[in-house]
């Protein structure tokens, strides 16, 4: 099935994150670049992070300002002690945290393996958590600020009936996301979750370009395209900054109308 081009342009970035520091996890991969060079954009200083450092440093020195770079495991706990820290150190403040870093598992509910299973919940689920508990304090001792959580539509909706692990993990992100945000309600710290629908990044074309996986991709988006990364940064930038004041514990759908339907 052809792609409509039936998008239209993004709109001229305004900057909203001047005076602010991001960390970004995940931020070498297709959305987390975009996610990186958009809160740039926007004015922040951004801690980008992934579990390699050398490809977060290539993408922030393309970058006008002043950045940092971190290998994060978000999975590891005391990685994420020491990443926090560290920003502490270097900034004196943390005011967004983007929890994007994510892996994807095609098995469905009967064959999907233990192994996967577990690695997808240690970097989706247990990432997220691990992510808003030691980044979370540092944004309300800044004053408060905002955790974005990158979702998925298969966090709230069957997609194509497999990807039973990251369907677990996504969901459990859906509801942490609501969770936290109640916690922190009253004290500063936005919590929302974003849920792309089907993205047509490099590394998914790539694997599924011309597949029927990818045909069933576009037959599900009634906007008949995928989306782009630079689609989700943009609302990932909205959920960032100010304009989003009074928005906490709710789910953004970037998703071309998928779950619409
Ligand atoms: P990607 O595979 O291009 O990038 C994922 C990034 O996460 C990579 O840079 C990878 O190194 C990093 N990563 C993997 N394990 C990690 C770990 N343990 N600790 C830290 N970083 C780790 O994926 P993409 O497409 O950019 O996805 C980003 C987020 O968007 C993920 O949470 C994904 O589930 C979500 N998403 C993507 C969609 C898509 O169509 N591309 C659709 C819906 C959600």
């Amino acid at each position: 099935m052809a792609e409509r081009d039936n998008d239209s342009q993004p709109t001229a970035s305004c900057v909203r994150l001047t005076g602010c520091v991001a960390l970004v996890t995940g931020s070498t991969g297709g959305i987390g670049t975009e996610i990186v060079r958009r809160l740039a954009a926007e004015g922040a200083q951004v801690v980008a992070t992934d579990l390699d450092a050398a490809p977060c440093a290539q993408l922030v020195g393309e970058l006008p300002g002043e950045h940092l770079v971190l290998a994060l495991d978000v999975g590891d706990e005391d990685a994420w002690r020491a990443a926090v820290e560290r920003v502490r150190a270097e900034f004196g403040r943390l005011d967004v945290l983007v929890n994007n870093a994510g892996i994807g598992s095609l098995g469905t509910v009967e064959d999907e393996t233990r192994e996967r299973w577990d690695a997808v919940v240690a970097v989706d689920q247990l990432g997220t958590w691990l992510g808003m508990k030691h980044g979370g304090p540092l944004i309300e001792q800044s004053g408060g600020g905002s955790i974005v959580n990158v979702c998925s539509i298969l966090g709230t909706v069957g997609g194509l009936g497999n990807s039973l692990a990251y369907a677990a993990a996504k969901g459990a992100v859906r509801t942490m996301t609501k969770n936290a945000a109640l916690h922190w309600a009253a004290r500063g710290v936005r919590v929302n979750s974003l849920h792309p629908g089907f993205i047509g990044t490099r590394q998914l074309l790539e694997r599924f370009g011309g597949t029927p996986r990818h045909d069933a991709m576009l037959e599900g988006t009634p906007m008949a395209r995928l989306g782009r990364p630079e689609e989700v940064a943009a609302a990932v930038a909205f959920l960032a900054s100010g304009d989003a004041a009074f928005v906490t514990g709710s789910e953004l759908y970037v998703d071309g109308g998928w779950t619409a339907r």
